[in-house]
């Protein structure tokens, strides 16, 4: 089983694995070990796709039975019919579905939508992420993520909150939430995500609780009841809050659902009430009719916002979606100079507001090891990365830690001499 992509795909990979060993079927760590692979694919990106048709003709030279799952199953089934009729396929609206196309004798397709009756279990050491809700409500042009997943399917509250409370029961110290947009989460079913952030904050026991991206008009929606929600100790002060691009203009032609106005707002309101929110947004250069004028308005708007963190994306073409056939394309090397300067200024500002916490102490949840430091890392109550030396009996304590130094996308901390 190999899974590619987002928080979500990772998850939905992570609970067919479960579904299939409850089954009696044994998750092997090499392909050449196993009787069945399943790619559980993404397909966001041009060269996402590129990659996963690579993986693809790789397995397919193994002569191993082959399920493609996922994103590429659901949004672009031809590309890979076209590769080999022997693939079966499982659409990432249905991985439930998983042991009946494992079990069968042939290649089968289930390309329609199954019920979501399970969340997954697994801890990453005292992390876990929690899928509330699949699809969106949006209808952005640029997007291949709405014809993957389709329309809102949000998942019931007493399904995610039992998964919490066992997943707490279980060790569980960072819950994350993630769906394609939180925010409308429930919109589809009568709830809504504060709704959802109170029953969840209610479980017992010490844990924080990561909220995952939202798109600004969902937010704008809910925004009094939202700020309220997030009053919750266990949540973490943290907004990823994607705006795309600075240019009213554009984001009207992407119909992304909100003006810089709009998201202005939503930062504000959040930034009035917890004055130390993280606050993370996307950015993608290189949308059609992108221009000079357009890039200008999305870095003035990030040397205004001033976002602790932006991922950065260039536009690719994708298939089924209106911006792929709008003619004022952007060439390649203007995009990707468009993504080096956005991403300087990120990191340039980055340090800046995270130099500014140098000299404070804050009290931060230890999650696990930093990948490359060796240093443990924690989060801080606005979920910033803090990496510090200590002993491995801290992972999943809450910690005081005096902030000593900081980079674009980290701070630096000890732990005081004074106990
Ligand atoms: Fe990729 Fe599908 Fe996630 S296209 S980013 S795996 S929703």
């Amino acid at each position: 089983m190999e899974s590619y992509g987002c928080a979500m795909n990772m998850a939905d990979g992570q609970l067919m694995a479960e579904l299939l060993a409850e089954a009696g079927h044994i998750i092997v760590s090499r392909p050449e070990e196993a009787d069945v692979i399943i790619l559980n694919t993404c397909t966001v990106r041009a060269d996402t796709e590129r990659r996963m048709v690579k993986r693809l003709g790789e397995f397919l030279s193994l002569g191993k039975r082959l399920v493609v799952a996922g994103c590429l199953a659901s949004a672009q089934p031809g590309v890979v019919y076209k590769l080999s009729r022997r693939v079966s396929l499982l659409s990432a609206r249905a991985v439930e579905a998983v042991r009946e196309v494992v079990e069968a004798n042939g290649p089968v397709y289930v390309l329609e939508p199954r019920p979501r009756r399970r969340l997954p279990r697994l801890l990453d050491g005292v992390k876990i992420t929690i899928p509330i809700a699949e699809g969106c409500l949006g209808r952005c042009a640029y997007c291949i993520v709405r014809v993957a997943r389709g329309p809102l399917r949000s998942y019931r509250p007493e399904v995610i909150v039992r998964a919490v409370r066992e997943a707490v029961a279980r060790g569980a110290r960072e819950v994350r939430l993630t769906a394609q947009d939180t925010g409308v989460y429930g919109r589809d079913i009568g709830t809504s995500l504060p709704e959802l952030l109170r029953a969840v904050c209610a479980v017992e026991g010490h844990f924080m609780v990561r909220v995952g991206m939202m798109n600004p008009d969902a937010a704008l929606r809910i925004l009094d009841d939202l700020l309220d929600a997030y009053e919750d100790p266990k949540i973490y002060k943290f907004l990823h809050l994607p705006v795309q691009t600075g240019d009213n203009g554009l984001l009207k032609a992407m119909r992304r659902g909100y003006t810089v106005e709009d998201f202005l707002a939503v930062v504000e309101a959040f930034r009035s009430r917890f004055p130390d929110l993280m606050l993370a947004t996307d950015i993608m250069v290189g949308l059609p009719g992108e221009d000079e004028d357009a890039f200008k308005h999305t870095l003035a708007l990030l040397e205004r916002v001033r976002p602790d963190k932006v991922h950065v994306a260039r536009y690719t073409p994708r298939p089924h979606t209106p911006a792929a056939s709008m003619p004022n394309q952007v060439p390649e090397p203007v995009k990707k100079k468009r993504s080096r300067i956005v991403s300087e200024l990120a990191a340039r500002i980055g340090l800046e507001n995270n130099m500014a916490f140098v000299g404070r102490r804050l009290r931060c949840l230890v999650v696990g090891r930093a990948p490359r430091l060796g240093q443990l890392e924690a989060r801080t109550p606005s979920y910033r990365p803090i990496y510090f030396e200590g002993p491995e009996g801290l992972v999943g304590d809450f910690v005081g830690l005096d902030v000593v130094s900081a980079g674009p996308y980290f701070l630096l901390g000890q732990l005081p001499s004074d106990g």
